[in-house]
Protein backbone atom coordinates (compact mmCIF):
# COMPACT_ATOMS: atom_id res chain seq x y z
CA UNK A 1 0.00 0.00 0.00
CA UNK A 2 1.17 3.58 -1.01
CA UNK A 3 2.78 5.57 2.04
CA UNK A 4 -0.14 8.23 2.22
CA UNK A 5 0.93 9.92 5.75
CA UNK A 6 -0.04 13.91 5.24
CA UNK A 7 3.67 16.00 5.59
CA UNK A 8 4.05 17.24 8.85
CA UNK A 9 4.12 21.06 7.29
CA UNK A 10 0.55 20.37 5.61
CA UNK A 11 -0.31 19.72 9.47
CA UNK A 12 -2.58 23.38 10.67
CA UNK A 13 -0.92 24.47 13.57
CA UNK A 14 -3.75 23.56 16.70
CA UNK A 15 -3.11 19.91 14.69
CA UNK A 16 0.32 20.45 16.48
CA UNK A 17 -0.42 22.02 19.90
CA UNK A 18 -0.02 21.33 22.96
CA UNK A 19 -2.65 19.35 25.35
CA UNK A 20 -3.00 22.69 27.35
CA UNK A 21 -3.31 25.26 24.45
CA UNK A 22 -6.52 23.01 23.23
CA UNK A 23 -8.03 23.35 26.87
CA UNK A 24 -7.62 27.09 27.05
CA UNK A 25 -8.91 27.44 23.44
CA UNK A 26 -11.83 24.85 24.72
CA UNK A 27 -12.84 27.30 27.74
CA UNK A 28 -12.91 30.22 25.98
CA UNK A 29 -15.27 28.80 23.41
CA UNK A 30 -17.17 26.86 25.26
CA UNK A 31 -18.11 30.04 27.45
CA UNK A 32 -18.82 31.59 24.43
CA UNK A 33 -21.35 28.81 23.07
CA UNK A 34 -22.96 28.66 26.99
CA UNK A 35 -23.11 32.66 26.70
CA UNK A 36 -24.81 32.89 22.98
CA UNK A 37 -27.09 29.48 23.40
CA UNK A 38 -28.64 31.11 26.91
CA UNK A 39 -29.25 34.60 25.02
CA UNK A 40 -30.50 32.94 21.90
CA UNK A 41 -32.04 29.75 22.21
CA UNK A 42 -35.32 29.45 24.07
CA UNK A 43 -35.22 25.89 25.59
CA UNK A 44 -31.56 26.31 26.65
CA UNK A 45 -32.35 29.30 28.40
CA UNK A 46 -35.71 27.78 30.22
CA UNK A 47 -33.21 24.38 30.57
CA UNK A 48 -30.18 26.35 32.18
CA UNK A 49 -33.00 28.04 34.64
CA UNK A 50 -34.53 24.83 35.30
CA UNK A 51 -31.10 23.16 36.40
CA UNK A 52 -30.23 26.43 38.62
CA UNK A 53 -27.12 27.33 35.98
CA UNK A 54 -26.28 30.48 34.53
CA UNK A 55 -23.14 30.99 31.67
CA UNK A 56 -21.69 33.37 34.26
CA UNK A 57 -21.31 29.41 36.04
CA UNK A 58 -18.96 28.26 33.76
CA UNK A 59 -15.72 29.18 34.83
CA UNK A 60 -13.32 25.78 34.03
CA UNK A 61 -13.97 22.91 31.52
CA UNK A 62 -15.41 20.97 34.85
CA UNK A 63 -17.88 23.14 35.23
CA UNK A 64 -19.54 21.66 31.77
CA UNK A 65 -21.34 18.58 34.31
CA UNK A 66 -23.43 21.32 35.81
CA UNK A 67 -25.55 21.85 32.11
CA UNK A 68 -28.42 19.79 31.45
CA UNK A 69 -28.18 16.91 28.43
CA UNK A 70 -29.63 18.03 25.15
CA UNK A 71 -31.50 14.84 23.53
CA UNK A 72 -32.75 14.47 20.07
CA UNK A 73 -36.26 14.50 21.65
CA UNK A 74 -35.49 18.13 22.34
CA UNK A 75 -34.74 18.68 18.86
CA UNK A 76 -37.78 16.86 17.86
CA UNK A 77 -40.10 19.18 20.27
CA UNK A 78 -38.36 22.24 18.73
CA UNK A 79 -38.98 21.22 14.70
CA UNK A 80 -38.34 22.53 13.03
CA UNK A 81 -36.26 25.29 13.46
CA UNK A 82 -36.68 26.40 17.18
CA UNK A 83 -32.99 25.51 18.44
CA UNK A 84 -31.75 27.67 16.40
CA UNK A 85 -29.69 30.47 17.59
CA UNK A 86 -29.58 33.00 14.71
CA UNK A 87 -32.38 34.44 12.57
CA UNK A 88 -33.90 32.18 10.04
CA UNK A 89 -32.19 34.37 7.48
CA UNK A 90 -29.12 34.12 8.28
CA UNK A 91 -29.20 30.08 7.83
CA UNK A 92 -27.26 29.45 4.77
CA UNK A 93 -28.53 25.44 4.54
CA UNK A 94 -30.33 22.96 6.67
CA UNK A 95 -29.96 19.54 6.20
CA UNK A 96 -32.15 16.46 8.43
CA UNK A 97 -32.14 13.28 9.38
CA UNK A 98 -33.92 10.52 7.91
CA UNK A 99 -35.88 10.40 10.99
CA UNK A 100 -37.16 6.78 10.61
CA UNK A 101 -37.27 6.63 13.97
CA UNK A 102 -39.47 9.24 14.38
CA UNK A 103 -40.26 12.68 13.17
CA UNK A 104 -36.93 14.57 11.28
CA UNK A 105 -34.52 16.21 13.18
CA UNK A 106 -33.01 19.63 11.09
CA UNK A 107 -30.01 21.12 11.82
CA UNK A 108 -28.72 24.77 10.54
CA UNK A 109 -25.77 25.85 9.21
CA UNK A 110 -24.42 29.58 8.79
CA UNK A 111 -22.64 30.72 6.02
CA UNK A 112 -19.68 30.53 8.48
CA UNK A 113 -20.55 26.99 9.76
CA UNK A 114 -20.21 25.92 6.57
CA UNK A 115 -17.09 27.28 5.85
CA UNK A 116 -16.06 25.54 9.26
CA UNK A 117 -17.25 22.23 8.61
CA UNK A 118 -15.41 22.48 4.86
CA UNK A 119 -12.16 23.21 6.69
CA UNK A 120 -12.78 20.31 9.24
CA UNK A 121 -14.16 18.12 6.33
CA UNK A 122 -10.91 18.99 4.68
CA UNK A 123 -8.70 18.63 7.55
CA UNK A 124 -10.28 15.05 8.28
CA UNK A 125 -9.50 14.03 4.38
CA UNK A 126 -6.23 15.07 4.76
CA UNK A 127 -5.41 13.06 7.65
CA UNK A 128 -6.98 10.29 6.52
CA UNK A 129 -4.21 10.28 3.48
CA UNK A 130 -6.23 12.31 1.25
CA UNK A 131 -3.91 14.66 -0.58
CA UNK A 132 -5.09 17.81 -2.94
CA UNK A 133 -4.42 16.33 -6.54
CA UNK A 134 -6.37 13.43 -5.63
CA UNK A 135 -9.82 12.38 -7.40
CA UNK A 136 -12.36 11.74 -5.16
CA UNK A 137 -15.53 9.47 -5.80
CA UNK A 138 -18.53 10.44 -3.49
CA UNK A 139 -21.06 8.08 -2.83
CA UNK A 140 -22.45 9.03 -0.09
CA UNK A 141 -26.08 10.42 -0.67
CA UNK A 142 -26.87 14.23 -1.50
CA UNK A 143 -29.82 15.59 0.06
CA UNK A 144 -30.84 16.51 3.86
CA UNK A 145 -28.20 13.72 4.54
CA UNK A 146 -25.10 15.24 5.80
CA UNK A 147 -22.67 12.85 4.00
CA UNK A 148 -22.41 13.41 -0.02
CA UNK A 149 -22.52 17.46 0.79
CA UNK A 150 -20.57 17.55 3.58
CA UNK A 151 -17.79 14.78 1.81
CA UNK A 152 -18.37 17.56 -1.60
CA UNK A 153 -17.01 20.15 -0.20
CA UNK A 154 -14.03 19.33 2.09
CA UNK A 155 -12.75 17.31 -0.46
CA UNK A 156 -13.22 20.48 -2.67
CA UNK A 157 -11.80 22.66 0.15
CA UNK A 158 -8.69 20.29 0.02
CA UNK A 159 -8.23 20.93 -3.64
CA UNK A 160 -9.66 18.03 -5.55
CA UNK A 161 -11.29 17.23 -8.11
CA UNK A 162 -14.59 16.00 -6.74
CA UNK A 163 -16.88 13.45 -8.54
CA UNK A 164 -20.30 13.88 -6.87
CA UNK A 165 -21.92 10.36 -7.93
CA UNK A 166 -24.29 10.14 -5.06
CA UNK A 167 -25.87 6.40 -3.53
CA UNK A 168 -26.95 3.64 -6.01
CA UNK A 169 -26.88 2.82 -9.32
CA UNK A 170 -24.13 0.31 -8.59
CA UNK A 171 -23.08 -0.97 -11.93
CA UNK A 172 -22.61 2.67 -12.76
CA UNK A 173 -20.52 3.43 -9.91
CA UNK A 174 -18.54 0.93 -11.16
CA UNK A 175 -18.40 2.13 -14.84
CA UNK A 176 -16.75 5.42 -13.03
CA UNK A 177 -14.78 4.17 -10.92
CA UNK A 178 -13.11 2.70 -14.41
CA UNK A 179 -13.53 5.51 -16.20
CA UNK A 180 -12.43 8.69 -14.35
CA UNK A 181 -9.80 6.52 -11.89
CA UNK A 182 -10.41 8.23 -8.74
CA UNK A 183 -7.65 7.84 -6.03
CA UNK A 184 -10.47 8.21 -3.08
CA UNK A 185 -14.21 6.65 -2.56
CA UNK A 186 -16.42 8.19 -0.06
CA UNK A 187 -18.87 5.58 1.02
CA UNK A 188 -20.56 3.63 3.78
CA UNK A 189 -18.08 0.46 4.41
CA UNK A 190 -21.84 -1.64 3.64
CA UNK A 191 -22.32 -0.15 0.17
CA UNK A 192 -18.46 -0.06 -0.55
CA UNK A 193 -19.10 -3.84 0.01
CA UNK A 194 -21.97 -4.09 -2.55
CA UNK A 195 -19.73 -2.14 -5.38
CA UNK A 196 -16.65 -4.55 -4.28
CA UNK A 197 -19.59 -7.72 -5.46
CA UNK A 198 -19.97 -5.46 -8.67
CA UNK A 199 -16.39 -5.32 -9.88
CA UNK A 200 -16.16 -8.44 -9.30
CA UNK A 201 -19.46 -9.52 -11.52
CA UNK A 202 -18.17 -7.47 -14.17
CA UNK A 203 -14.86 -9.10 -13.78
CA UNK A 204 -12.93 -6.14 -12.55
CA UNK A 205 -10.27 -6.98 -9.87
CA UNK A 206 -11.30 -4.81 -6.83
CA UNK A 207 -7.62 -4.70 -5.99
CA UNK A 208 -6.44 -2.96 -9.56
CA UNK A 209 -8.34 -0.13 -9.56
CA UNK A 210 -6.72 3.01 -9.40
CA UNK A 211 -8.49 3.30 -5.56
CA UNK A 212 -5.77 4.24 -3.25
CA UNK A 213 -8.13 5.44 0.42
CA UNK A 214 -11.61 4.40 1.39
CA UNK A 215 -13.31 7.03 3.63
CA UNK A 216 -15.87 4.52 5.54
CA UNK A 217 -17.77 5.99 7.96
CA UNK A 218 -22.28 6.62 9.05
CA UNK A 219 -22.32 3.17 10.67
CA UNK A 220 -20.73 1.29 12.80
CA UNK A 221 -17.59 -1.08 11.10
CA UNK A 222 -15.06 -3.61 12.60
CA UNK A 223 -11.48 -3.63 12.05
CA UNK A 224 -11.90 -7.10 10.85
CA UNK A 225 -13.70 -5.47 8.30
CA UNK A 226 -10.23 -2.55 8.40
CA UNK A 227 -8.70 -5.92 7.52
CA UNK A 228 -10.86 -7.75 4.85
CA UNK A 229 -11.19 -4.60 2.58
CA UNK A 230 -7.81 -3.50 2.53
CA UNK A 231 -7.21 -6.66 1.56
CA UNK A 232 -9.69 -6.90 -1.19
CA UNK A 233 -9.25 -3.54 -2.63
CA UNK A 234 -5.84 -2.83 -2.00
CA UNK A 235 -6.46 0.83 -0.41
CA UNK A 236 -6.03 1.95 2.95
CA UNK A 237 -9.17 1.92 4.98
CA UNK A 238 -10.14 5.02 7.53
CA UNK A 239 -12.94 5.29 9.64
CA UNK A 240 -14.79 9.07 9.75
CA UNK A 241 -17.49 9.59 12.22
CA UNK A 242 -19.87 12.48 12.62
CA UNK A 243 -23.45 13.03 13.25
CA UNK A 244 -26.03 15.84 11.71
CA UNK A 245 -26.75 17.51 15.09
CA UNK A 246 -23.31 18.09 16.23
CA UNK A 247 -22.16 18.99 12.37
CA UNK A 248 -22.11 15.95 10.04
CA UNK A 249 -19.52 14.18 9.23
CA UNK A 250 -15.86 15.13 9.93
CA UNK A 251 -16.46 15.15 14.10
CA UNK A 252 -13.76 12.87 14.63
CA UNK A 253 -11.49 11.36 12.03
CA UNK A 254 -9.16 8.37 11.88
CA UNK A 255 -5.27 9.02 10.99
CA UNK A 256 -4.08 7.02 7.85
CA UNK A 257 -0.26 6.33 9.77
CA UNK A 258 -1.59 5.21 12.89
CA UNK A 259 -5.55 3.82 12.74
CA UNK A 260 -5.70 3.25 15.88
CA UNK A 261 -9.38 5.12 16.51
CA UNK A 262 -11.12 8.63 15.60
CA UNK A 263 -9.16 11.78 16.63
CA UNK A 264 -12.33 13.94 17.74
CA UNK A 265 -11.17 17.68 16.47
CA UNK A 266 -11.43 19.26 19.83
CA UNK A 267 -11.02 22.68 18.78
CA UNK A 268 -14.70 22.69 17.62
CA UNK A 269 -16.42 19.72 19.71
CA UNK A 270 -16.12 18.75 23.51
CA UNK A 271 -16.58 15.16 23.92
CA UNK A 272 -17.40 13.62 27.64
CA UNK A 273 -18.52 9.97 28.03
CA UNK A 274 -21.10 9.23 30.08
CA UNK A 275 -23.04 6.06 31.71
CA UNK A 276 -25.88 6.15 29.49
CA UNK A 277 -28.17 4.78 32.87
CA UNK A 278 -27.12 6.94 35.29
CA UNK A 279 -25.95 10.01 33.61
CA UNK A 280 -22.83 10.10 35.24
CA UNK A 281 -19.88 11.57 33.24
CA UNK A 282 -17.11 8.87 32.89
CA UNK A 283 -13.19 9.38 33.18
CA UNK A 284 -11.35 8.82 29.97
CA UNK A 285 -10.87 4.95 29.23
CA UNK A 286 -14.36 3.87 30.50
CA UNK A 287 -16.91 2.96 27.56
CA UNK A 288 -20.03 4.58 27.50
CA UNK A 289 -22.47 7.46 25.53
CA UNK A 290 -20.28 9.80 23.77
CA UNK A 291 -21.78 13.38 24.63
CA UNK A 292 -20.64 16.12 22.85
CA UNK A 293 -20.64 19.98 23.33
CA UNK A 294 -20.34 22.54 19.97
CA UNK A 295 -17.68 25.22 20.42
CA UNK A 296 -17.99 26.81 17.37
CA UNK A 297 -21.41 26.69 15.38
CA UNK A 298 -23.26 29.37 14.93
CA UNK A 299 -26.76 28.73 13.78
CA UNK A 300 -27.60 25.89 15.53
CA UNK A 301 -24.93 25.28 18.47
CA UNK A 302 -25.70 21.85 20.68
CA UNK A 303 -24.63 21.75 24.65
CA UNK A 304 -24.08 18.26 26.08
CA UNK A 305 -25.97 16.48 22.62
CA UNK A 306 -26.13 12.55 23.62
CA UNK A 307 -25.38 10.89 20.91
CA UNK A 308 -26.14 7.44 21.87
CA UNK A 309 -23.41 5.89 20.04
CA UNK A 310 -20.95 3.89 22.51
CA UNK A 311 -17.63 4.30 22.53
CA UNK A 312 -14.58 5.21 25.07
CA UNK A 313 -12.10 8.35 25.08
CA UNK A 314 -8.41 7.81 24.37
CA UNK A 315 -5.33 9.97 24.60
CA UNK A 316 -3.81 11.29 21.61
CA UNK A 317 -1.88 9.81 19.30
CA UNK A 318 -1.09 11.03 15.58
CA UNK A 319 -2.82 14.27 16.73
CA UNK A 320 -2.89 15.90 20.29
CA UNK A 321 -6.81 15.93 20.66
CA UNK A 322 -8.24 12.76 22.05
CA UNK A 323 -9.38 9.81 20.21
CA UNK A 324 -12.41 7.77 20.35
CA UNK A 325 -12.41 3.94 19.15
CA UNK A 326 -13.86 2.65 17.27
CA UNK A 327 -18.14 3.08 17.82
CA UNK A 328 -19.55 -0.58 18.70
CA UNK A 329 -23.08 0.26 17.96
CA UNK A 330 -26.29 2.94 19.21
CA UNK A 331 -27.42 2.16 22.24
CA UNK A 332 -30.77 1.66 19.98
CA UNK A 333 -29.17 -1.06 18.14
CA UNK A 334 -28.39 -3.01 21.37
CA UNK A 335 -30.32 -6.40 21.03
CA UNK A 336 -30.88 -7.63 24.63
CA UNK A 337 -30.58 -11.54 23.42
CA UNK A 338 -32.53 -13.44 26.98
CA UNK A 339 -30.27 -11.46 28.82
CA UNK A 340 -27.06 -11.50 26.67
CA UNK A 341 -26.56 -7.61 25.40
CA UNK A 342 -25.07 -7.66 22.18
CA UNK A 343 -24.15 -5.73 19.13
CA UNK A 344 -24.41 -6.49 15.30
CA UNK A 345 -20.56 -5.34 15.43
CA UNK A 346 -19.67 -8.58 17.47
CA UNK A 347 -21.66 -10.61 14.40
CA UNK A 348 -19.49 -8.76 11.93
CA UNK A 349 -16.78 -9.82 13.55
CA UNK A 350 -17.40 -13.31 13.68
CA UNK A 351 -18.99 -13.51 10.10
CA UNK A 352 -15.69 -12.39 8.90
CA UNK A 353 -14.21 -15.31 10.59
CA UNK A 354 -15.83 -17.70 8.46
CA UNK A 355 -14.66 -17.88 5.19
CA UNK A 356 -17.77 -19.35 2.97
CA UNK A 357 -19.97 -16.46 4.30
CA UNK A 358 -19.63 -12.98 2.53
CA UNK A 359 -19.71 -9.92 4.88
CA UNK A 360 -23.54 -8.71 3.93
CA UNK A 361 -26.18 -9.53 7.03
CA UNK A 362 -28.97 -8.42 9.10
CA UNK A 363 -29.78 -9.79 12.82
CA UNK A 364 -33.67 -10.47 12.75
CA UNK A 365 -35.28 -10.19 15.97
CA UNK A 366 -38.81 -12.52 16.11
CA UNK A 367 -41.14 -14.73 18.17
CA UNK A 368 -42.08 -17.44 15.87
CA UNK A 369 -41.46 -20.35 18.05
CA UNK A 370 -43.62 -19.24 21.22
CA UNK A 371 -42.97 -15.97 23.84
CA UNK A 372 -39.25 -16.39 24.10
CA UNK A 373 -37.40 -13.45 21.89
CA UNK A 374 -35.31 -15.11 19.08
CA UNK A 375 -32.85 -14.09 16.94
CA UNK A 376 -31.73 -15.30 13.34
CA UNK A 377 -28.21 -14.07 11.67
CA UNK A 378 -29.19 -13.72 7.77
CA UNK A 379 -26.29 -14.00 5.58
CA UNK A 380 -25.26 -14.99 2.13
CA UNK A 381 -22.66 -17.94 1.20
CA UNK A 382 -19.91 -16.60 -1.18
CA UNK A 383 -20.39 -17.05 -4.48
CA UNK A 384 -17.61 -19.56 -4.98
CA UNK A 385 -18.77 -21.63 -2.23
CA UNK A 386 -20.77 -24.47 -2.18
CA UNK A 387 -24.28 -25.40 -0.73
CA UNK A 388 -22.13 -27.88 1.39
CA UNK A 389 -19.91 -24.97 2.56
CA UNK A 390 -23.26 -22.70 3.41
CA UNK A 391 -24.22 -25.29 5.97
CA UNK A 392 -21.43 -26.27 7.72
CA UNK A 393 -20.57 -22.17 8.04
CA UNK A 394 -24.24 -21.62 9.57
CA UNK A 395 -23.16 -24.42 12.25
CA UNK A 396 -19.60 -22.82 12.77
CA UNK A 397 -21.13 -19.33 12.94
CA UNK A 398 -23.93 -20.61 15.19
CA UNK A 399 -20.79 -22.31 17.62
CA UNK A 400 -18.78 -19.23 17.54
CA UNK A 401 -21.79 -16.95 18.51
CA UNK A 402 -22.67 -19.48 21.24
CA UNK A 403 -19.03 -19.46 22.67
CA UNK A 404 -18.05 -15.95 21.82
CA UNK A 405 -21.38 -14.11 23.24
CA UNK A 406 -22.67 -16.76 24.72
CA UNK A 407 -26.14 -17.05 23.46
CA UNK A 408 -27.70 -18.94 20.88
CA UNK A 409 -29.01 -17.60 17.82
CA UNK A 410 -30.43 -19.38 14.19
CA UNK A 411 -27.94 -18.32 11.39
CA UNK A 412 -29.76 -18.28 7.89
CA UNK A 413 -27.36 -18.67 4.90
CA UNK A 414 -29.07 -17.57 2.06
CA UNK A 415 -27.92 -17.42 -1.86
CA UNK A 416 -25.73 -15.00 -2.89
CA UNK A 417 -27.37 -11.66 -3.17
CA UNK A 418 -29.93 -12.82 -0.93
CA UNK A 419 -29.74 -10.03 1.96
CA UNK A 420 -30.91 -6.55 1.13
CA UNK A 421 -28.70 -3.61 -0.10
CA UNK A 422 -28.90 -0.60 1.16
CA UNK A 423 -26.81 2.30 -1.51
CA UNK A 424 -26.44 3.97 2.32
CA UNK A 425 -26.51 3.05 5.85
CA UNK A 426 -26.74 -0.62 5.90
CA UNK A 427 -30.24 -1.36 8.34
CA UNK A 428 -28.70 -4.47 10.63
CA UNK A 429 -31.19 -5.14 12.92
CA UNK A 430 -34.83 -5.82 11.64
CA UNK A 431 -37.18 -6.20 14.99
CA UNK A 432 -40.14 -8.61 13.83
CA UNK A 433 -41.24 -8.92 17.05
CA UNK A 434 -45.07 -8.79 17.50
CA UNK A 435 -45.94 -5.53 20.08
CA UNK A 436 -47.01 -7.15 23.58
O1 LIG B 1 -24.05 9.66 9.29
C1 LIG B 1 -22.77 11.69 9.16
C2 LIG B 1 -21.73 10.99 8.40
C3 LIG B 1 -21.79 10.91 7.04
C4 LIG B 1 -20.64 10.42 9.04
C5 LIG B 1 -20.81 10.30 6.30
C6 LIG B 1 -19.63 9.80 8.34
C7 LIG B 1 -19.72 9.73 6.98
P1 LIG B 1 -26.34 11.04 10.68
O2 LIG B 1 -27.13 10.57 9.52
O3 LIG B 1 -26.89 12.12 11.53
O4 LIG B 1 -24.93 11.56 10.20
O5 LIG B 1 -26.05 9.77 11.57
C8 LIG B 1 -25.21 9.87 12.68
O6 LIG B 1 -24.40 7.59 12.37
O7 LIG B 1 -24.70 8.98 15.62
C9 LIG B 1 -23.62 7.08 14.51
O8 LIG B 1 -24.61 6.28 15.13
C10 LIG B 1 -23.52 6.72 13.05
N1 LIG B 1 -22.16 6.91 12.56
C11 LIG B 1 -21.66 7.92 11.85
N2 LIG B 1 -20.35 7.72 11.57
C12 LIG B 1 -20.02 6.53 12.13
C13 LIG B 1 -18.83 5.76 12.22
C14 LIG B 1 -23.97 10.85 9.55
N3 LIG B 1 -17.71 6.14 11.63
C15 LIG B 1 -25.02 8.50 13.30
N4 LIG B 1 -18.88 4.60 12.93
C16 LIG B 1 -24.07 8.53 14.45
C17 LIG B 1 -20.01 4.19 13.53
C18 LIG B 1 -21.18 6.02 12.79
N5 LIG B 1 -21.16 4.86 13.46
Amino acid sequence: MQDRTPSPESLEPIERASVDEIRALQLQRLQDTVRRTYANVPHYRAAFDAAGVHPDDIRQLSDLARLPFTTKSDLRDNYPFGMFAVPREQVSRVHASSGTTGKATVVGYTKQDITTWAGLMARSLRAGGVRPSDRVHVAYGYGLFTGGLGAHYGAEALGCTVIPVSGGMTERQVTLIRDFEPEVIMVTPSYMLAIVDEMERQGVDPASTSLRVGVFGAEPWTTDMRAAMEQRLDLHAVDIYGLSEVMGPGVAMECVDTKDGLHVWEDHFYPEIIDPITDEVLPDGREGELVFTSLTKEAMPVIRYRTRDLTRLLPGTARPMRRIQKITGRTDDMIILRGVNLFPTQIEELILQTPALSAHFQCVLHRDHGPMDEMTVHVERRPDATAADAEAAATSLRTLVKNVIGVSVVVRVLEPEGVERSAGKMRRVVDRRPAR
